[in-house]
């Protein structure tokens, strides 16, 4: 009996291996090699790179499409889509990874509902969700099944949102509808070359618009990181996608509920920074880097930029200070001077709003003249849009340090996290100037008589700006009303930063109920 017992359960583990080794081929070798010919890893590959060695585990690798007239004897391994959790550096993370050799990787009932499974399971345990996709869309075969598994993931993106970090990953073809679950998501990260997003493709907008493009002109990763921001990043292959995601989670809480990690660093909390002293040049119309201060200011110079190249005239972008994670929000005088304007504001208000959902305090360096002037921003709706900034940061309820480096003012002075706005704590250096405009702008205004009827028009002029810029184009007037904590010396920079956000860790406020706020979008 006993070895009948034995024989029997031999048996079934023999068939239950070898289902299981028919769903691990995905599509077979014949599209894996076309998948790998491709320049792309294969759905388990990169569940595999991503996730610390031996931690997979995969949930429903035996699910499987409902039957259906045109589904009938189709086969469709895991349903196209890899579902399970696992480890990253050490912290639970659940993961779905979309198998292009099944189907193209396209989504049906099962596939949207195995997603929707590892949505629900990571709300509840209280940890990252990252979507791997690689999909050709909406199964054909299932019809509307397919747009309600479609449904089911967008609603969770939504009603998730916030809850727990969702990170999505574009490794190949992204289209239609399919496109807003990774939109609602936190980050976009794409594959430079090897992946698209768009909402109709190049051949119906061939013949609806008559314009030719083709995918990569369309919705590849360069579009998607400089012109429509829909991406955060752009990195080349699966490899330095999954890398960044990795890097990208070490910022973030496991949950809404969680403060982020906090890393022992081999960088001083004390460490001077006097070749700052250097880099802020005497004329305000010179330009420095603002990425080199940044660079400087943080644990080890590691600052990871999102949407570097979209928007360029204000920088974002993750960092530590002490080991401590920062949301840092910066003005980039080498463009635009720096200067607000639409794409400017949506990147900012976006990403304040992402550490204030993750508890991650945010930095705010300012240099700033204003907002861009101009008929088209004013009509393209600078005003809607400037206001998003506004509204997130005084929504926003984690530590907010400012440190106004140089110019800082008007209307774009209060956009930048000013103390009226709700900081917790405002610095500059001695080289900062609040005011309510420059001051040629300023001395051109409430001096015009005086300049115009002077003998010498020019000399007035430059005395009137001389007098102006004494008066207020430094930090002290509003360090004497307290709009400014203290003026510092950059050198010591560093250092001050940590022992604020020290104090700030433990920083708790609360709002007025409301259902929700209405950020005007
Ligand atoms: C089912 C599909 C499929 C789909 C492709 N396949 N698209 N199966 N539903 N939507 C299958 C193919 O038959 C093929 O099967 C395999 O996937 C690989 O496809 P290929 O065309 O051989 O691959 P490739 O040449 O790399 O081209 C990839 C592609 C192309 C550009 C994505 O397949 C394509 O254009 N597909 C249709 C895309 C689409 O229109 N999707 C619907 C979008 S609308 P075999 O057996 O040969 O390997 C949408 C609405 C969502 O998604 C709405 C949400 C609200």
């Amino acid at each position: 009996m006993a070895d009948n017992t034995r024989a029997w359960m031999e048996e079934l583990l023999a068939e239950m291996e070898e289902r299981r080794r028919h769903i691990e081929l995905g599509g077979g070798p014949e599209r894996i090699k076309k998948q790998h010919e491709a320049g792309k890893m294969t759905a388990r590959e990169r569940i595999h790179y991503l996730l610390d060695e031996g931690t997979f585990v995969e949930l429903q690798p035996f699910a499987e499409h409902p039957e259906s007239e045109l589904m009938n004897g189709i086969q469709a391994p895991a349903d196209g889509v890899i579902t399970g959790y696992g480890k990253v550096r050490g912290r639970t993370v659940f993961v779905f990874s979309q198998d292009f050799t099944v189907l193209g990787g396209s989504l049906g009932k099962t596939h949207g509902r195995k997603i929707s499974q590892v949505m629900d399971m990571a709300v509840k345990v209280g940890a990252p969700l990252i979507g791997l996709n690689d999909s050709a869309g909406a199964r054909i075969q299932e019809g509307v099944d397919s747009l309600s598994g479609y449904g089911e993931v967008f609603y969770r993106n939504s009603i998730y949102s916030g809850v727990v970090p969702q990170i999505s990953a574009i490794l190949g073809p992204c289209a239609g509808g399919a496109v807003y679950s990774p939109a609602i998501t936190d980050f976009v990260l794409m594959s430079k070359g090897n992946s698209y997003m768009f909402i109709t493709g190049p051949e119906v907008i061939k013949a609806v618009t008559r314009e030719e493009v083709t995918f990569e002109q369309l919705g590849g990763s360069e579009v998607h990181t400089t012109k429509s921001g829909v991406a955060h990043l752009e990195r080349d292959g699966d490899y330095a996608v999954l890398d960044t995601i990795k890097q990208l989670l070490s910022y973030l809480p496991q949950n809404a509920k969680e403060k982020p990690p906090i890393f022992a660093t081999s960088d001083p909390a004390d460490r001077k920074t006097p070749e700052i002293l250097d880099l802020v040049h005497p004329d305000p119309k010179r330009p420095y880097s603002m990425h080199q201060i940044i660079e400087t200011l943080v644990d080890n110079g590691e600052f990871l930029e999102l949407h570097t190249n979209f928007a360029k005239n204000i920088i974002v972008g993750f960092a530590r200070l002490g080991g401590m994670s920062v949301g840092i929000v910066a003005n980039n005088p080498r463009f635009m001077a720096g200067a607000l304007d639409i794409n400017a504001s949506d990147k900012a208000a976006r990403f304040i709003r992402t550490c204030d959902c993750f508890n991650i305090p945010i930095l705010t360096l300012v240099d700033v003249t204003g907002f861009l002037p101009g008929v088209a921003q004013e009509h393209q709706g600078i005003i809607r849009h400037g206001a998003k900034m506004l509204y997130a940061y005084a929504e926003a309820t984690v530590p907010k340090i400012t440190l106004i480096t140089r110019k800082a003012y008007g209307g774009a002075y209060l956009a930048m996290n000013s103390k009226d706005m709700g900081a917790d704590v405002v610095m500059a250096w001695p080289t900062g100037a609040v005011a309510v405009m420059g001051a040629e702008g300023a001395a051109n205004i409430i001096y015009r008589k005086e300049i115009q009827s002077s003998p010498d028009p020019d000399a007035t002029r430059q005395a009137k700006i001389a007098e102006y810029k004494k008066a207020f184009d430094n930090p002290y007037v509003a360090a004497a009303r307290g709009y400014i904590d203290d003026v510092i010396d950059p050198a010591r920079t560093r250092e001050i930063l940590i022992r604020h956000l020290e104090m700030l860790w433990s920083k708790e406020e609360e709002r007025p109920w409301k259902k929700h706020g209405n950020i005007p979008l």
